[in-house]
């Protein structure tokens, strides 16, 4: 399968499932992404103590839940009581930390694409890109497009590539170093999901040589994005999603 025919994606990408329209990584974030007409969502997805899949950014909960400590250190039982919603606006209280498989029924539901971040929880690289990709391969079966799977872990695109190899991969990087060519090559990418600000025509033209496709974060100045979008970059991942539309 060649990248061309894998690619089926939106330019348009919300950001963490909402941009900052809403708790990120949560239910309610998808629907502020479905709201402003976002075809396509990223989110983070780490494993539980017992392996259940949920969305959330951070290896510890305390940033975005009123939990304490590592994530992967509790059961999905217990992250299930957590309050995921406060922490960004009051009214957002009560909403819970979803697990992968309620994002998929939402996704399917209304017609919107997934990028499935594996975000794993440090030293579970492995075990979290596998388990991802095998769920992601059952709870996608027989929808078009697929998810797409991103990884900055390198270990886990590998499990990821293992475990469901049609599953189309992402490598996500925040600097350009010798060797990511072949990085790209040995997981068999589709694409390059890179920090913006490294973006020139020339790694453009580079990448369409080698049939990869571009993908770029985080931006949020709708200029920026035309710019981006005006130098053939494949989709652009954004927080800005009232300001920046899809067309
Ligand atoms: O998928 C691209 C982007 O989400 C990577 O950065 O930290 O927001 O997950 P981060
Ligand atoms: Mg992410």
């Amino acid at each position: 399968m060649t990248p061309s025919q894998t690619w089926q994606y939106p330019q348009l990408v919300a950001h963490r499932g909402g941009g900052s329209l809403a708790p990120e990584n949560t239910l309610s974030a998808l629907r502020a992404g479905t709201q402003f007409g976002y075809k396509m969502a990223e989110y983070d997805v780490k494993l539980s103590k017992d392996g259940v899949a949920i969305l959330l950014h951070d290896a510890a909960l305390d940033r975005t839940t009123n939990g304490k400590g590592a994530a992967g250190d509790l059961d999905f039982a217990a992250l299930a009581t957590l309050d995921a919603g406060s922490w960004f606006a009051p009214s957002f209280a009560g909403e819970a930390i979803p697990t992968l498989g309620a994002i998929a029924r939402y996704t399917q539901a209304v017609g919107m694409a997934s990028n499935i971040e594996i975000k794993p929880t440090p030293g579970l690289e492995t075990v979290t890109g596998m388990r991802v990709a095998e769920l992601a391969q059952t709870l996608w079966s027989g929808v078009s497009p697929p998810p797409l799977l991103s990884s900055f872990s390198l270990e886990s695109l590998r499990a990821a590539k293992q475990a469901a190899p049609s599953l189309p991969r992402g490598w996500i990087t925040d600097t350009l170093s010798a060797g990511w060519q072949q990085a790209l090559a040995e997981l068999e990418c589709v694409s390059l999901h890179l920090k913006h600000t490294l973006v020139t025509k020339a790694l453009i033209a580079e990448l369409r040589n080698q049939g990869l496709r571009l993908a770029v974060w985080t931006v949020n100045d709708p200029v920026r994005a035309n710019e981006l979008l005006g130098w053939g970059v494949d989709a652009v991942i954004t927080d800005a999603i009232d300001r920046i539309h899809p067309k």
